[in-house]
């Protein structure tokens, strides 16, 4: 592999994902080992590193490349300091001047959770998630299974709709599941819809606070009302 040439830069954007590279056995599962090709990496610690919003950590693998097309090299910005290289003008890093100083929350939750807290934050995390998926496949009323997941769990995120014989039906079902289990106000759902046509349900169990207990519910919460829905439907 060889690094791009940079005649564009090209950032690898891991909002939510990159989080997991603090333990080494999801590293290959992110493409740790595509990195090299790439001039920056991104990842969004208020998504799944335990920070309230927002805490964006960016690497580059050469700050000049930044200074170069973000630098504001105006005349009444100019100082000994900067000339002398003695500070780092992150002003020249992005398109705005001020930025917010995040730093402070960073560290606290470092310090807090070191790394072997991050690392079973995260381990936790990606078990409860396989837990919902399990208890969503173990689902299976006589006729066959209520629901297909469609992708995961991976990094805590199961998305999947509810089995049906086309794709109406299908589609139609996972309307109607996501907006009755949403509506019970005991879960918050997000949905997709993959290929521009299938309607798909979204469930993470990154929270800190959710424990298996809420996982089953959740789980029950989604078989009680499939099983209805699939009552009604057929
Ligand atoms: C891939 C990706 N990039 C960027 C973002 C934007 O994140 P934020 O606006 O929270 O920094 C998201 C948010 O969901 C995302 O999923």
């Amino acid at each position: 592999l060889r690094l791009t040439p940079l005649n564009l830069l090209y950032q690898v954007d891991a909002a939510y994902a990159g989080s997991s590279l603090v333990c080494p056995e999801f590293q290959e599962s992110v493409g740790v080992s595509h990195l090299e090709v790439f001039h920056s990496f991104n990842f969004n610690m208020h998504k799944w590193m335990l920070t309230n919003f927002d805490a964006s950590c960016v690497f580059v693998r050469d700050r000049r490349w930044l200074a170069a097309s973000l630098g504001a090299d105006w005349h009444m910005y100019s100082n000994a300091f900067s000339a002398g290289g003695l500070v780092t003008d992150y002003r020249d890093w992005q398109i705005p001047l001020g930025r917010r100083f995040r730093s402070l929350k960073i560290w606290f939750v470092l310090r807090s959770y070191g790394a072997d807290g991050l690392r079973a934050y995260i381990r936790r995390s990606v078990k409860l998630g396989e837990r919902f998926a399990r208890g969503l496949e173990a689902a299976a009323p006589g006729s066959g299974p209520l629901f297909d997941i469609l992708t995961g769990p991976a990094f805590a995120l199961t998305v999947f709709r509810m089995a049906g014989r086309d794709s109406d039906e299908r589609n139609g079902r996972t309307s109607r599941l996501y907006e009755a289990v949403n509506a019970t106000g005991k879960l918050w759902a997000t949905s997709t819809r993959l290929d521009g046509t299938t309607l798909a349900i979204r469930v993470m169990t990154a929270n800190r606070l959710t424990r298996e207990e809420h996982v089953d519910a959740a789980v029950e919460l989604f078989v009680a009302t499939a099983e209805k829905i699939l009552a009604e439907t057929t």
